[in-house]
């Protein structure tokens, strides 16, 4: 138990904590949208009084921020929870008190189920309401336990404190778009975040000015489909993503944009053209198209072929030549074949790509593709995998590879793997090592690429002098 947070006896012999001592602890899994629900999760508690514990054990409140796409999520999340409910028995058998709480993604589709799995946790709530976690933890201190997977009316965005001063680093990433109308077959998100909604503009621009005001110079704007992002423009005009770019980009001090995730369906001719027409955004676009076969694509219901896919790239490399792709795949959707698996295997080698995720199809209960004929079995699923990411690392590789020699424009975002080591972004997104000052933190700086490893790159300094842009 560390200093500040020294139980009090009260008068029912229960022990309490001295109040404004409380601190939370976040363990986050999942995508990037996670990651920024993490953080704002720790805002909206720092209205409550609770600062944040740097490990479980200094934690009076530990929030599990968990992720529900694929099988194993749920595995993960009842055998963490038993090493918790340790924790939370040898701090009650030591006179203290630790809440558990489960948040994301799982919490929305199976919320009652973690209370009747695991009934020592106090708290489930989904991924729209945590800006109610003072009042629901209010409930925890009077019923016991609270459970709370609405879809609220009121956009959890317009309740959240603004960002807390300081807490950013040289990237952050800002939500602009949540939820998803798209419904591909195999996928729960649409069951898990809800309906698309963007947020307006005007407030997109005041949070990204926050961002800049405390540290940030790379922002990525996050949405489940970030492409598909339509909101009230500050003028009272309809805006796209496009012109939200062209907004952001003019905030001083914001030197770098990126977006993602991406739908092939709303890679606009707008959005196209910007990626040669803003400088700070950057040559780097995560869009997944799961397949390379159309029969695939169908059953997918992704509502885009694979020739639409590669007249997207062919489009996208005539704005911005130097563009690095990236990609999402899942091998051994229903009714794959050999044929449709060869058709993904053949898009990569069209499209060459920089980075790529690639994933075995997990039936996820609900959903339309769980419920298909012509499920494959787990050893093809493993085999196409390998071949698949074998073809992505040795793309990868060539790409990294292409970097060596030349000089890239890196933003220095945190200490490296040794002692005098930075590590930064290139603006293909490739992690870059280099020794350089602590002052370089939160700069761009050029650099002369040494090295490249598979995932990264080593450089050598070029320029002492910090870049204005880029
Ligand atoms: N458009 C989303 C996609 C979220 S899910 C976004 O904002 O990122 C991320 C990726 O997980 C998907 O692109 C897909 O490739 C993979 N995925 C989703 N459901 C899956 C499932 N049931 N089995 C395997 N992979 C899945
Ligand atoms: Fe899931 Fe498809 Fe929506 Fe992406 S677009 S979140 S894969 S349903
Ligand atoms: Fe996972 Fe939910 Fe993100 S299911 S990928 S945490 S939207």
């Amino acid at each position: 138990m560390s200093a500040g947070r020294t139980p009090i006896a009260a008068a029912n012999g229960k022990a309490e904590f001295v109040p404004g001592s409380l601190r939370v602890h976040v363990i986050t899994w999942g995508c990037q949208m996670n990651v920024y629900d993490s953080d704002r999760m720790t805002d909206v508690l720092a209205t409550a009084g609770y600062g944040q514990a740097a490990s479980p054990a200094e934690a009076d409140l530990i929030i599990l921020n968990t992720c529900h796409i694929r099988e194993h999520a749920a595995e993960k999340l009842f055998s963490e929870l038993g090493r918790l409910r340790r924790l939370k028995e040898s701090r009650a058998a030591a006179g203290g008190r630790l809440r558990l709480a489960v948040a994301g993604c799982v919490a929305q589709a199976a919320g009652a189920e973690i209370l009747a799995r695991a009934p020592f946790v106090d708290l489930v709530f989904g991924p729209q309401t945590y800006h109610r976690l003072p009042s629901l933890l209010a409930r925890v201190e009077a019923e016991g336990t609270a459970i709370d997977t609405e879809f609220p009316a009121e956009p959890k965005f317009d309740f959240l404190p603004e960002q807390r001063a300081g807490a950013t680093g040289p990237v952050a990433f800002l939500a602009i778009q949540e939820g998803c109308d798209k419904f591909c077959s195999f996928c729960v998100v649409p069951y898990t975040r809800g309906a698309e909604q963007s947020r307006p503009a005007a407030a997109v621009l005041t949070e990204a000015r926050q961002l800049v005001a405390s540290g940030a110079r790379e922002i990525t704007l996050l949405g489940q489909n970030v492409n598909a992002w339509r909101g009230a423009g500050p003028d009272g005009k309809d805006w796209t993503l496009a012109r939200l770019l062209r907004a952001l980009a003019e905030i001083p001090g914001l030197l770098r944009l990126r977006y993602t995730t991406s739908h092939p369906r709303d890679m606009t001719d707008a959005l196209i053209a910007a990626h040669g027409e803003i400088p700070a955004l950057m040559p780097f676009l995560h869009l997944p198209v799961q397949s390379g076969s159309d029969a695939v694509l169908t059953r997918m219901n992704r509502r885009h072929r694979a020739a639409d896919y590669l007249r997207i790239v062919e489009r996208l490399r005539a704005a911005r030549p130097d563009i690095a792709l990236s990609s999402d795949f899942i091998v051994g959707h229903p009714g794959e074949s050999a044929a449709d698996f060869a058709a993904t295997l053949a898009l990569v080698r069209a499209v060459g790509f920089a980075q790529a995720f690639s994933f075995k199809y997990s039936p996820r209960p609900g959903t339309p593709a769980a419920a298909a004929p012509g499920q494959i079995p787990e050893e093809e699923k493993k085999t196409r995998l390998a071949t698949l990411q074998a073809l992505l690392r040795e793309q990868q590789g060539r790409f990294n590879q292409t970097m060596v020699g030349r000089e890239l424009p890196v933003l220095f975002t945190g200490p490296g793997r040794h002692p005098g080591q930075l590590v930064g972004r290139s603006p293909y997104l490739q992690p870059v090592h280099l020794d350089a000052p602590h002052a370089w933190l939160g700069s761009i700086r050029s650099v002369r690429i040494l090295a490249a490893h598979p995932n990264s790159l080593a450089a050598a300094s070029l320029q002492p002098q910090e870049h204005a842009a880029a």
